[in-house]
């Protein structure tokens, strides 16, 4: 053998993990479109792409309420993918019960994932009957108030450091010409605002109680009306705000145009691919600087049952990349999560994933809503609050009383 090809061969060797049999395609099905998430995923497929086996990209535009129904009928009919995202929670909870997701114990055993993934929610919410049925890869949370400082500079005041000083601000933003809450059309971008409000400005225990303990009493009291309107607050604030994708309202706080925005920590991506810096160009509040909490919100990635060695071998390959500590480092720096291991080096971290890691660390947390709430729920919530931020004519006595039949009938 010449030099160089056993120079390949070594080089080769060392790449591959004692498993690999065979180099396989696997495709894996995803809704990271936008510039920070594209940048993002890239690491999670060079990573595997390391392995010798080859990550064949299936990003789904339009987001997770796009994307999630493509995926499982995909999986029901007959197609499925090598490996497929949901959020943490009840998503593919039908698939799994179904028995058409991969069972991941074996490997989850050997790697020993129950000592390594934090908070241990993560893993219990891949977990059916004592069997593991996904691979958490990060940690997102909802609860974040994003501003432009430059807005905030045109408009001749201070960056608010909570909700109601930001809400106190938006004549002077409008005076400006700026739109002082961007916000997306889409349900879920929403219904996620709402969520965010209610948790922040009613705190962790009410928030519980109407969806953990479905609790419609609570749904219609004094607190949850105070949250109607907040959310009515909000809606007059991103009248103007007519885009769709969460990320083009992200760029409207990145550019100045628009004062803030309520958005999980993924748009930190956003921020970083342009280039800006917290605390300088942008300021963040967690918790809207009102309740610091965070939810334990995520992605998780799922892997369908096939009937073919070489696919299954490969979706083993790449839940044990995407645990591995340099994958969840790389990926999670750019994506703006946490990682889902306590053990890894983040010294890189940004100001604002700072913050968030130190929530992490006081234990202030929630479970994320999809945990709580079967995906119908969900959808139902998603139609009612795209309607309120659409419709100016419902006014915030009514969404209440929708909402609360809805908690009275929640799964
Ligand atoms: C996912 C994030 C993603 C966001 C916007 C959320 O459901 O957890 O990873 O960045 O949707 O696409």
């Amino acid at each position: 053998m010449k030099f160089r090809s056993m120079a390949a061969a070594l080089a080769a060797t060392v790449a591959l993990p004692a498993t690999l049999a065979q180099a396989t395609d696997l495709e894996v099905t995803h809704w990271w479109t936008s510039g920070g998430e594209a940048a993002a995923v890239a690491e999670f497929a060079d990573a595997f792409n390391a392995t010798g086996h080859k990550w064949v990209d299936g990003a789904i535009a339009g987001g997770g309420s796009t994307a999630r129904p493509i995926m499982i009928s995909r999986i029901t009919g007959g197609d499925p993918m090598g490996a497929t995202q949901f959020n943490h929670g009840r998503q593919a909870e039908e698939l799994v019960e179904a028995g058409m997701m991969r069972d991941l114990t074996e490997i989850a055993e050997a790697e020993n994932w129950a000592e390594i993934i934090n908070p241990p929610s993560l893993l219990e919410s891949c977990t059916l009957d004592g069997r593991i049925y996904c691979v958490p890869v990060n940690i997102h949370s909802w609860q974040w108030l994003w501003l432009s400082n430059k807005a905030f500079a045109d408009a001749g005041v201070d960056v608010p450091t909570n909700w109601d000083e930001f809400v106190a601000a938006a004549p002077a933003l409008e005076a400006a010409g700026k739109i002082p809450l961007a916000m997306g059309q889409q349900a879920w971008q929403t219904a996620g605002a709402f969520d965010v409000l209610m948790v922040t400005l009613a705190g962790p225990e009410i928030f519980k109680k109407v969806y953990d303990d479905k609790d419609a009493e609570t749904a219609g009291g004094p607190e949850i009306a105070r949250v109607f309107q907040a959310a009515d607050d909000a809606r007059k604030m991103a009248a103007e705000s007519k885009v769709q994708d969460w990320n083009q309202a992200t760029n409207m706080v990145i550019t100045g145009e628009a004062g803030g925005q309520i958005m999980g920590d993924w748009a930190q991506g956003e921020f970083q691919v342009a280039g800006q810096v917290a605390g300088e160009d942008y300021t963040c509040l967690p918790g809207l600087g009102v309740n610091e909490i965070i939810s334990t919100d995520g992605d998780a990635f799922y892997f369908p049952v096939v009937d073919d060695e070489e696919i299954t071998a490969a979706q083993g390959d790449l839940a044990s990349v995407m645990v591995a500590p340099e994958t969840q480092v790389a990926f999670n720096l750019k994506k703006g999560s946490l990682p889902i291991r306590g053990d890894v080096d983040l010294s890189a971290a940004n100001d604002c994933m700072r913050k968030g890691l130190e929530i992490l660390a006081s234990g202030n947390t929630i479970v994320s809503v999809n945990q709580l709430l079967d995906p119908d729920t969900n959808t139902q919530k998603e139609d009612l609050f795209v309607e309120f931020f659409n419709d100016p004519s419902i006014t915030p006595e009514e969404a209440q009383e929708r909402f609360v039949s809805l908690i009275e009938n929640a799964g």
